[in-house]
């Protein structure tokens, strides 16, 4: 099981190798304002002039301050340059020290109480992160873009053409971007990080359940409100029973697989049957409508056949 998953993150780091090389080409993509941030922010290696030994000097990038330009274009803040959400005194470099302490925006900055916006409920979702685990733990140190990149954010599940398996990936990659990731970690905290295989050792083919379902199917309570759950509830609190999701009441109904329901309720086919026929399949939660039919019509037919048996009889009798 471990080996597969070293196979899986070999296979990840030369994906992010190969992206990193396409980004380099790509930034003639970008605005000229952001090409002049990313031809520092965009590479792992920097050049500038060093007007104390008067030399151009090359120097490696912190890779926490490295953007992928990539994904910046594929953002739903693609449009936006640097400087909208960064002092344009970064502008000059070195950065001046006091920049280091500007505050930074907060999604609720720019979208709170905006009538266009007011479908994704960004007040209800903050308050919801305001009840979760992490902020009781970190307080102001955990904004919303511990989980969000600005830089990079675009809505996966809300997407209609998402699968189920690409909003797992997406929003369990969220998760394990910092617990799978000490140095990422241990800004917020000294404790050791629990390791996740272990701690979850408990459920059978865990790498099958990761594939299949988030984190936040299993830490967040259900909701009907709101469309992704923010609350991440005290590890006492998370589900652990296998009949919350594999019944026919499974929990994933109304998380995971709401999306899927919202988007098929609108066709035909009925809720149970779109199930039936789409990869949202897990053993128990399903019912097959023609399954249902056939016995209904079954019943029906003995019920029939009895009712023809008595009135054989009572002739007979006649
Ligand atoms: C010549 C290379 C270079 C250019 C151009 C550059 N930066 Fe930087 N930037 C750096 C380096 C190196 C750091 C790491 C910290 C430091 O040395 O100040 C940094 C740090 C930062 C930080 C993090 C500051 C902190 O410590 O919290 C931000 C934000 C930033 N840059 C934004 C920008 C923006 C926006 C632009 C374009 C307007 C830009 N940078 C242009 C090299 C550059
Ligand atoms: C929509 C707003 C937005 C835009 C546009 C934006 N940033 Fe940022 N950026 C942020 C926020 C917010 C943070 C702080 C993230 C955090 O707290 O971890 C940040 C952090 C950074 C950091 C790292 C500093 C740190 O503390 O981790 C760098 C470097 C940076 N931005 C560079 C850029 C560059 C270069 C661009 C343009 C290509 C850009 N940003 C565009 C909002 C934005
Ligand atoms: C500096 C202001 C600013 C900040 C900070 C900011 N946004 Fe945005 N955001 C915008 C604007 C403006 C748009 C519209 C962009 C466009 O239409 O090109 C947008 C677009 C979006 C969209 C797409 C909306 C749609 O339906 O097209 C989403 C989703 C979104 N932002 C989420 C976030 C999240 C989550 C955060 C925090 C992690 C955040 N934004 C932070 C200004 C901001
Ligand atoms: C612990 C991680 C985490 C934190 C913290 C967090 N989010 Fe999210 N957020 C997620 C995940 C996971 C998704 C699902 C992403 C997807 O599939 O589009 C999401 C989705 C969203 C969406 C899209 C919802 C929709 O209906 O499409 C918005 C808007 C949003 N978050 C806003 C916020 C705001 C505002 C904050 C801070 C107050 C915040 N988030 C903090 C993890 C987080
Ligand atoms: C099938 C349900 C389920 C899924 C899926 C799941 N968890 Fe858990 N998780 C639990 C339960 C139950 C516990 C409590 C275990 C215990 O009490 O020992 C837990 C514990 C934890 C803990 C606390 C560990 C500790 O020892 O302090 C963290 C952190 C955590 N999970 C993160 C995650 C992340 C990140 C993901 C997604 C990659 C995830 N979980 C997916 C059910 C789940
Ligand atoms: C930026 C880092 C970061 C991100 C992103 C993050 N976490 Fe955490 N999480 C932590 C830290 C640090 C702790 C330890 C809290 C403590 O020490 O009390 C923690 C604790 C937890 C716990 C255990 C709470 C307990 O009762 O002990 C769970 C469960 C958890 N996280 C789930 C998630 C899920 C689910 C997501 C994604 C939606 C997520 N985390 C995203 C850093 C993060
Ligand atoms: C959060 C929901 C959830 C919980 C809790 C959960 N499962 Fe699963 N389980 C799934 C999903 C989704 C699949 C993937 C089904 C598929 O597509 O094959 C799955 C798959 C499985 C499989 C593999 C089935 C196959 O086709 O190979 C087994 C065995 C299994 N689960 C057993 C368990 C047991 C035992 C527990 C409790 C310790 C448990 N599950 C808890 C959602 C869950």
């Amino acid at each position: 099981m471990r080996n597969k998953l070293v196979y899986i993150l070999v296979f990840l780091f030369f994906q992010v190798i190969s992206f990193k090389l396409i980004a380099q080409e790509d930034q003639a993509n970008l605005s000229k304002s952001n090409r002049h941030c990313a031809n520092c922010h965009g590479n792992k290696y920097y050049s500038f002039f060093n007007s104390v030994t008067e030399q151009d000097q090359r120097k490696r990038m912190n890779p926490f301050f490295i953007i992928d330009t990539v994904a910046y274009k594929q953002g739903v803040h693609r449009e936006f340059s640097c400087e909208d959400c960064h002092a344009s005194e970064y502008n000059t470099y070195p950065h001046a020290p006091e920049l280091k302490l500007e505050p930074k925006f907060s999604c609720l900055d720019c979208h709170g109480g905006d009538e266009t916006y007011a479908h994704y409920q960004f007040e209800d979702i903050e308050i919801e992160v305001d009840n979760s685990v992490h902020k009781n733990a970190f307080g102001f140190q955990f904004g919303c873009a511990q989980c969000h990149d600005l830089h990079s954010y675009k809505p996966v599940a809300r997407n209609k053409k998402s699968l189920i398996k690409e909003i797992v990936s997406a929003d369990n990659q969220m998760c394990l971007s910092c617990h799978n990731n000490l140095s990422k970690y241990q800004i917020l905290t000294d404790h050791t990080k629990p390791e996740l295989l272990s701690t979850h050792d408990w459920l059978p083919n865990q790498e099958l359940h990761f594939m299949h379902v988030r984190c936040i199917e299993c830490h967040t309570p259900v909701t009907d409100t709101i469309m992704v759950s923010h609350k991440i509830l005290p590890k006492e609190k998370a589900v652990h029973l296998c009949s919350d999701c594999h019944s026919t009441n499974s929990i994933l109904r109304g998380k995971l697989y709401k999306y899927t329901a919202k988007q098929l309720r609108s066709t035909e086919k009925g809720f149970y049957n779109s199930m039936f026929l789409n990869e949202a399949y897990v053993i128990g939660a399903n019912r097959n409508i023609y399954l249902n039919i056939i016995s209904l019509i079954m019943l029906g037919g003995a019920f029939i056949g009895i009712a023809i048996h008595i009135a054989l009889r009572i002739i007979k009798k006649k």
